[in-house]
């Protein structure tokens, strides 16, 4: 049987500095007998040396596209936006399958080239647990930067932003910037986060812990909480809202502009996280702003009528790349197990799973793009 193989692609999206494979998983690769290709990237939390030392193959910067296309090709975030058939099995976040902007498009490349896509998102087991998922670290990532943006406006009283946020080299850098920075407010900062029994919401809850948030100020709600449906009044009664929900369903908003603005100046709210960044589906429950924004700008105003205090939201759809390194780590270890199936994915519950998905989008893809 030929060696099996593995493509590690360069992530091509500023501030991406997490992978979907470590040195670490990689030498286990290699060890049960991967041919491992790893694409040499500067921007990588780790070093083209590692993977070398660990029995991997260099290859060029975004050199995927000349690889054999018997190689399936794993990165994370999209693929540049292109018209090009794509000839590969892909593995990566592709963002297609709740109808994103742009999914019929991505989906209609693999129908052109007669490559698969399997959707990091729907890699699932016989459960139908996912076997990887960055949620904690989005949680954490983005609650600390809900924290940041919260001090910056006491602080300034209105000159309101994080600044140019970057990657952390740690954990811990995140958590003391974020304390050093709340310093004693940290008491009195109320905040809920919805959707806090899920991955996401537990890294949430975890950041404010080790912030130093008291216990009883972090309110934790999921479905049972928000089974009347909203709008909430409780979401404007807290400093910083994280929402961390899974949207499958159409519900109701949790909040609107017009239900802010009714609030007038009494507004606790200061500052809404949504890590779940459902920003362009239609059942979003935060329909009051239409952006991404990034760690470059990590924010956006709401309209909340004229005169009232202003809310800011971070919509950052890549937050758990502000701790590039524990993030990469967590999600390449849990990945590693399906990897190895690789091989025998015609045999493989996870991959089976995905490709099911994949098969059953692609059909409505193409007939929306003829
Ligand atoms: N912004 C980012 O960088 C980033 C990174 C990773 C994941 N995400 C997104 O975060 C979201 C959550 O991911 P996860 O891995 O934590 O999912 P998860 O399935 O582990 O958890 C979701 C939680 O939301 C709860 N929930 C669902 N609908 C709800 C509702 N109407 N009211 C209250 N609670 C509700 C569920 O019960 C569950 O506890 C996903 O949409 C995912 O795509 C964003």
């Amino acid at each position: 049987m030929a060696r099996p193989s593995l493509w590690l692609r360069c992530e091509t999206k500023q501030f991406e500095r997490r992978t979907a494979l470590t040195p670490d998983s990689a030498k286990k690769l290699v060890e049960a007998g991967f041919h491992v290709y790893v694409e040499r990237d500067k921007q990588r939390i780790f070093k083209d040396a590692e993977y070398e030392s660990v029995g991997c193959n260099l290859v060029d910067h975004s050199s995927w596209t000349t690889a054999p296309n018997s190689i399936p090709i794993l990165g994370l975030k999209e693929l540049p936006e292109s018209a090009l058939p794509l000839t590969h099995d892909h593995i990566h976040f592709g963002h297609c399958y709740k109808k994103q902007s742009g999914w019929s498009q991505h989906l209609a490349r693999f129908y052109n080239g007669g490559g698969t896509l399997y959707d990091l998102e729907y890699l699932t087991d016989g459960q139908g647990r996912r076997v990887a998922a960055f949620g904690f670290h989005a949680g954490f990532a983005g609650a600390a930067v809900g924290a940041l943006v919260f001090a910056s406006r006491r602080s300034n009283e209105g000159a309101v932003d994080a600044g140019e946020l970057a990657p952390f080299e740690s954990e811990e850098a995140l958590v003391n910037e974020a304390k050093g920075r709340l310093g004693e407010k940290i008491r009195d900062v109320n905040v809920l986060v919805i959707g806090a029994l899920g991955r996401c919401g537990r890294g949430a809850v975890d950041l404010f812990r080790r912030v130093g948030v008291n216990e009883e100020n972090i309110k934790k709600w999921d479905m049972a909480e928000t089974a009347q449906g909203g709008p909430f009044q409780e979401i404007l009664d807290v400093d910083i809202f994280v929402n961390c929900i899974y949207l499958n369903l159409k519900i109701p908003p949790f909040t609107t502009n017009q239900f802010i603005a009714g609030a007038g100046q009494n507004r606790r709210l200061s500052v809404i996280v949504d890590v779940s960044c459902d920003t362009t589906n239609p059942f979003n429950p935060l329909p009051i702003y239409n952006i991404s924004t990034t760690f470059a700008k990590p924010t956006v105003l709401v309209d909340v009528g004229d005169g009232n205090p202003p809310l800011h939201v971070v919509s950052i759809d890549q937050l758990p790349s502000l701790v590039p390194r524990e993030a990469s780590h967590q999600f390449s270890t849990d990945l590693l197990p399906s990897l190895l199936e690789l091989p025998s994915r015609r045999k493989s519950v996870v991959w089976l799973n995905a490709e099911k998905v994949f098969r059953e989008n692609i059909q409505l893809a193409v007939e929306i793009e003829g």
